[in-house]
C-alpha cells in the first residue's frame, strides 16, 4: 500500500478506537454533571486568534502551526488548542452578558507540527473544559477536581498533579525582570539566550539536564507573588486539600502557552517516559482583552486522550474493547434474508445491539461470523423455520439451540438476554 497517513499521525481502527471513545467520555463525564455545556469550534481559525491568543513566543506559535492562505487570501490555522478558540466564539457569542461563569466543554483533533515521537503527534485528541467571568479561587478547584476525577473514574491510580501560580500583571513584571536578570548571569547556549530574550520563564520549562543545573538558584515566582496572587493560591491549595485532591508545588512549572496568570497545573503520568503530561491548565485572566474583549477572568483545562490510552496501557488497564453486538442474525436462503431486514430494524428499535450474516454466507461461515462477534445469542433463519414461523435462537456459551416465535422474537431475545 503506497499512500499512508501523514508523519505524526494515526488512524483510530477497531477494536483500539473504541477505547479512545471511552477515554473521552470518561475525561469529560465529570465537567458534564457539573453544569458544563458543549462547544464546538471549527477545526481552523484566522491566524490571529492563536498568534495573539496564545503568543508569538510560544513554541506552538513560533514553530508548529498549520498555517496556510486559503484561496480568499486568508492567513487560516489548523487549531494548535482549544482555549483562544473557545474565548473567540464566547465573545463572538455574546456569553459573557448572560450568567457567569460561562461553562463549556469541548473534545476533538488539534493539530501541531511536532517531533513526532511516542506519546507526541502531529493530531492528537483533546478533551477541554472553560469557565469564563469568574475569577472566584473555588472555580479553580471545580476544574482541577473534575480533571482529577476523570482520570480516576477511568481506573488511573499513578497520576500525579503539579501546582504552581503564575502571577499576574502586577507582580509578574518584577519577577521576570529578577530571573531575566539571573538568566543573564548564566552560562546558557545562543538558542536559550533568545528564548530568555523572548520570555524569560520559558527557560525553566527547559528539560535537559545541563540547563537544570544552573537553574538551581534562580530566582522563584512563589518568592514573587503580589498579596493578591498570594491569597487566590492559598485559597485554591486549601479547597484542594478539602477536596482530597493530592498536588505538589511545582514553582517551575510554567505550561507552553503565554496567556496563563495565576493558577496553573499539569497532571503527569511516570510510565509514559518523556512526554509525560496527559493534561494541563490554568487561569487565563487577560486572554478575552487579547482577544478585544472586556477583562474575563476565566480557567479552564484540556486532558490528552491519546496519553491517556497510553498511561491506561502502562498501568495495565483493559477497557472493554469491543463494540457489543449481544445478537447475530443468520438468514439461510432468499426469504430469509429478506425477513431479516426488517428483524434487525425491530431488535435494534428495541435497543438491542445486533449484527447479521451478509451476503448470502452458508451456515458454516456464518457461524463463525457469529462467534468472532461476541454475541451472546444467534437467530438462524432456514427455510424451514419461516414456513413455521419460528427462528432457531442459539445460546453460544451453552450452544443450547430453541425455536422462538417469530412474532414475539424482540421479547424472547430481551428476556433471554436479561437472564
Ligand atoms: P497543553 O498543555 O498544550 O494545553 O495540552 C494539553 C494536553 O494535550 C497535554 O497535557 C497533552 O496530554 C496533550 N497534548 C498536547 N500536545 C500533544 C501532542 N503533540 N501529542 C499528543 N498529546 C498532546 C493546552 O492545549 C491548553 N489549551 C489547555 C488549557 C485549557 N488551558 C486552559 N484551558
Amino acid at each position: 500500500m503506497s499512500l499512508q497517513v501523514p508523519k505524526g499521525t494515526y488512524d483510530l481502527l477497531p477494536p483500539t478506537s473504541a477505547v479512545h471513545l471511552k477515554v473521552r467520555e470518561a475525561l469529560a463525564g465529570p465537567a458534564r454533571l457539573a453544569g458544563y455545556g458543549y462547544v464546538e469550534t471549527p477545526v481552523f481559525e484566522d491566524t490571529a486568534v492563536f498568534a495573539r491568543g496564545v503568543g508569538e513566543s510560544t513554541d506552538i506559535v513560533a514553530k508548529e502551526m498549520y498555517t496556510f492562505d486559503d484561496k480568499g487570501g486568508r492567513s487560516i490555522t489548523l487549531r494548535p488548542e482549544g482555549t483562544a478558540p473557545v474565548v473567540r466564539a464566547v465573545l463572538q457569542g455574546g456569553l459573557q452578558n448572560g450568567q457567569l461563569p460561562v461553562k463549556l466543554w469541548y473534545a476533538g483533533s488539534f493539530y501541531r507540527y511536532e517531533r513526532a515521537q511516542k506519546g507526541r503527534y502531529r493530531s492528537f485528541a483533546q478533551v477541554g473544559a472553560e469557565a469564563l467571568g469568574s475569577d472566584d479561587p473555588a472555580l479553580d478547584a471545580e476544574l482541577v477536581w473534575l480533571a482529577a476525577r476523570g482520570f480516576a473514574d477511568l481506573g488511573l491510580q499513578t497520576t500525579r498533579l503539579l501546582l504552581n501560580s503564575l502571577g499576574d500583571s502586577e507582580c509578574r513584571p518584577a519577577y521576570r525582570s529578577a530571573l531575566s536578570e539571573s538568566l543573564g548571569g548564566l552560562d546558557l547556549d545562543e538558542d536559550t539566550r533568545r528564548r530568555a530574550a523572548m520570555n524569560p520563564l520559558r527557560v525553566l520549562d527547559d528539560k535537559r539536564p545541563q540547563v537544570q543545573e544552573q537553574l538551581a538558584g534562580v530566582p522563584l515566582i512563589s518568592e514573587h507573588l503580589c498579596a493578591g496572587c498570594r491569597e487566590h493560591h492559598d485559597a485554591v491549595r486549601g479547597y484542594l486539600s478539602d477536596l482530597g485532591v493530592a498536588f505538589t508545588d511545582e514553582p517551575r512549572l510554567v505550561r507552553g502557552l503565554d496567556y496563563y496568570t495565576r493558577t496553573t497545573f499539569e497532571f503527569v503520568h511516570d510510565g509514559l517516559g518523556a512526554q509525560s503530561a496527559i493534561g494541563g491548565g490554568g487561569r487565563y485572566d487577560g486572554l478575552s482583552q487579547a482577544l478585544d474583549g472586556p477583562p474575563l477572568p476565566s480557567i479552564g483545562w484540556a486532558l490528552g486522550v491519546d496519553r491517556t490510552v497510553l498511561a491506561l496501557a502502562a498501568e495495565g488497564i483493559e477497557l472493554t474493547q469491543r463494540e457489543r453486538c449481544e445478537v447475530y442474525v443468520v438468514p439461510l436462503g432468499a426469504a430469509a434474508r429478506r425477513r431479516t431486514v426488517s428483524l434487525l430494524a425491530a431488535l435494534r428499535l428495541a435497543g438491542i445491539a445486533t449484527d447479521c450474516a451478509y451476503g448470502g454466507r452458508g451456515l458454516k461461515g456464518a457461524m463463525k461470523g457469529a462467534d468472532r462477534s461476541g454475541a451472546r445469542l444467534t437467530l438462524v433463519l432456514g427455510d424451514r423455520d419461516l414456513a413455521g414461523d419460528v427462528a432457531q435462537c442459539k445460546d453460544m456459551a451453552s450452544g443450547e439451540q430453541t425455536p422462538v416465535a417469530l412474532a414475539d422474537v424482540v421479547e424472547q431475545t430481551r428476556e433471554r438476554l436479561a437472564q
